[in-house]
């Protein structure tokens, strides 16, 4: 199993690489690259752990050795967000960071599945998809935008709340990974009930944790350690179901469903090909279907900013 984490010298890269060197299986390879000088001492350094985890480093000449032989592709490259940012407002830089590095994975890569981190999610995935597309090596079953933070986000604040193990909480997430498109489905986690007051403040606090961290870090960047452990769970979830396990993730995947829209997070059966299957979110609430009757024109939107930086 090799993975390759691009934006590897950064703050989540740094705290993901740290995770999947601990945590992959042994004999696996570990690939960073990174444009900045550092980041080939990053690899040194974590290579100082004792894991049977080969770890190497690439700088910004080295993309095609880095994706040489991988089977994930996790992106975390771009600008973060500073207090009073939203999401969209980092499309001008990420777009085009993610589009050159979908094209190296194209390039050297082609089978590998994706994994992007990069925001807007909601976007940067669109540009993935219409950037394999014109390379002619899109397969929509290896293609994931990764919303586990907001899983495991909404599982913390459930678990505080209810006074429970956050090991034992389960919160569905759909929808996209940007303000009101981030959709947790509370009337569905099991063992527990909320008030109509609890369902509105948890929901907006789900959606708005993000910038919970953005304004702590009073311009110090985004969620970066949280969301590396978010990531190191995508992926492992990932390289457990390629070695033939029983795995389902929330993640943001393409679903031809027109009632939604073209990608949407949804819980999925993942397998050694990436998506075995797009299972259904179940029924929602009403607080929960008006949420997404809602939110869907701004998701379409963010989706097709995206499609039309690739093609325009
Ligand atoms: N999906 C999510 O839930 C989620 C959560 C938090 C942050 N993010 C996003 O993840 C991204 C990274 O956040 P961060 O806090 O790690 O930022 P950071 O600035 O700490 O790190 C980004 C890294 O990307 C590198 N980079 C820039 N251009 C590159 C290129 N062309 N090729 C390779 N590497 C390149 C930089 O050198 C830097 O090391 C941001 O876009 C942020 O908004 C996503």
């Amino acid at each position: 199993m090799k993975v390759a984490v691009l934006g590897a010298a950064g703050g989540i890269g740094q705290a993901l690489s740290l995770l999947l060197k601990t945590q992959l299986p042994a004999g696996s390879e570990l690939a960073l690259y990174d444009v900045a000088p550092v980041v080939p001492g990053v690899a040194v350094d974590l290579s100082h752990i004792p894991t049977a985890v080969k770890v190497t480093g690439h700088g910004k000449e080295e993309l095609e050795q880095a994706l040489t032989g991988t089977d994930i592709v996790l992106i975390p490259a771009g600008v973060p967000r500073k207090p009073g940012m939203d999401r969209s407002d980092l499309f001008n830089i990420n777009a085009g960071i993610v589009k050159t590095l979908i094209e190296g994975v194209a390039e050297h890569c082609p089978k590998a599945c994706i994994g992007v981190i990069t925001n807007p999610v909601n976007t940067t995935v669109a540009i993935a998809a219409e950037t394999l597309k014109q390379k002619g090596v899109y397969d929509k079953n290896k293609l994931f935008g990764v919303t586990t933070l907001d899983v495991i986000r909404a599982e913390t604040f459930v678990a505080e709340l209810k006074d429970l193990d956050p090991a034992n909480v389960h919160v569905p997430v759909i929808g996209g990974h940007s303000g009101t498109t981030i959709l947790p489905l509370l009337s569905q986690v099991e063992g527990v009930s909320f008030s109509d007051e609890e369902v509105e403040k948890l929901t907006h606090r789900i959606q708005n944790a993000g910038t919970e961290v953005v304004e702590a870090k009073a311009g110090g960047g985004s969620a970066t350690l949280s969301m590396g452990q978010a990531a190191a769970r995508f992926c492992l979830s990932l390289v457990a179901a390629m070695q033939g396990e029983n795995v389902v993730e929330y993640t943001y995947v393409q679903t031809d469903d027109s009632d939604d829209a073209a990608f949407f997070s949804h819980p999925v059966r993942l397998g050694p090909n990436g998506v075995e299957e797009i299972l259904p979110y179940g029924n929602l609430s009403s607080f929960e279907q008006k949420a997404k009757d809602d939110m869907l024109e701004g998701l379409r939107g963010d989706i097709q900013i995206g499609v039309e930086f690739v093609n325009s």
